[in-house]
């Protein structure tokens, strides 16, 4: 008698059973118990690792090495089994034919990621050849509201004019993102009538939005390609902040502040 008919299970079983144990171990340990998902690609790594592992385990003797390729070798080349490799070699490549070719077919549907609107603003950012810092970043205009409301109604007329020439184009003479551009973008201009926007968001926020338009929108607002252009290369700074004032003005909004008041 050898070695291989007195197992109860055969070697290449006790291979494939490990492999699959240590598989749905880790799957249950960071999934189900820990709650935290492992990446595919982590669990191929890790998988990889433990294949060679335990190959290198039971490959360690000659006599063990013998016993776990002895079905392979014995399917490949015994000639009673002649049957079972004609299916074994059809089968495979048919089952690794059609795998590969589903995993090539084009998916229609939306890609899962949503768009993040408001992405969290970088702590400094670089606008009109200068370092601003977000946290403390002040519209200059903002204190004429209570100081000088005269001054202010100036200084909002004067946004006014700013919007009409650069922005209705796009956002909507109106603020409500129905510009004449608007149908045909994508994303669509925001809608500063929403109190899911600007009522939302600080002065400083909007400044960086503004001056640095899409292309200063960190990787998270992906997707989709923002055509809200690059202000500081049309406008001034003086500009973006009298155009701000307009837009809280019309608005009947006043912006989010640090301070609680
Ligand atoms: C070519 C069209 C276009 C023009 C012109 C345009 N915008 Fe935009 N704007 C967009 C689009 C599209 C978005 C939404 C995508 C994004 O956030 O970048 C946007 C977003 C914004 C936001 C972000 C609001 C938020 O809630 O995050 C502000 C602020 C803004 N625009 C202000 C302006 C101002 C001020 C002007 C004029 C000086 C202007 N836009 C002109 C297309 C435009």
């Amino acid at each position: 008698m050898t070695m291989a008919q007195k197992r109860l299970i055969p070697r290449l079983l006790q291979l494939a059973l490990v492999v699959l144990g240590v598989y749905f171990s880790f799957i249950l340990v960071f999934d189900v118990l820990l709650g935290q998902l492992i990446p595919k690609s982590l669990l191929t790594m890790y998988m990889v690792f433990v294949v060679s592992g335990v190959v290198m385990v039971f490959t360690f003797t000659e006599e063990g090495t013998q016993e776990l390729v002895g079905p392979i070798k014995a399917l490949v080349e015994d000639p009673s089994k002649k049957m079972l490799r004609n299916v074994v070699f059809v089968i495979v490549p048919l089952l690794a034919g059609y795998y590969t070719y589903t995993s090539m077919l084009p998916s229609f549907e939306a890609p899962m990621e949503l768009r993040t609107i408001h992405p969290a603003p970088p702590s400094k950012f670089k606008a009109f050849g200068k370092s601003y810092n977000l946290t403390t970043l002040e519209n200059p205009y903002r204190k004429f509201q209570k100081d000088d409301p005269a001054k202010f109604r100036e200084l909002v007329k004067a946004g006014g004019d700013v919007y009409i020439k650069n922005c209705q184009y796009c956002h909507g003479d109106k603020l409500d993102g129905k510009g004449p551009y608007a149908s045909g973008l994508n994303p669509t201009p925001l809608n500063f009538q929403d109190v899911g926007t600007i009522a939302q968001l600080q002065e400083s926020f909007l400044f960086w939005r503004i001056a640095t338009g899409g292309p200063g929108l960190p990787a998270e607002a992906a997707p989709w390609i923002s055509s809200m252009p690059v202000w500081q290369n049309f406008l001034t700074e003086d500009e973006i902040w009298k155009v701000i004032l307009y837009l809280y003005d019309y608005t009947g909004r006043q912006p989010r502040s640090w301070a609680h008041e």
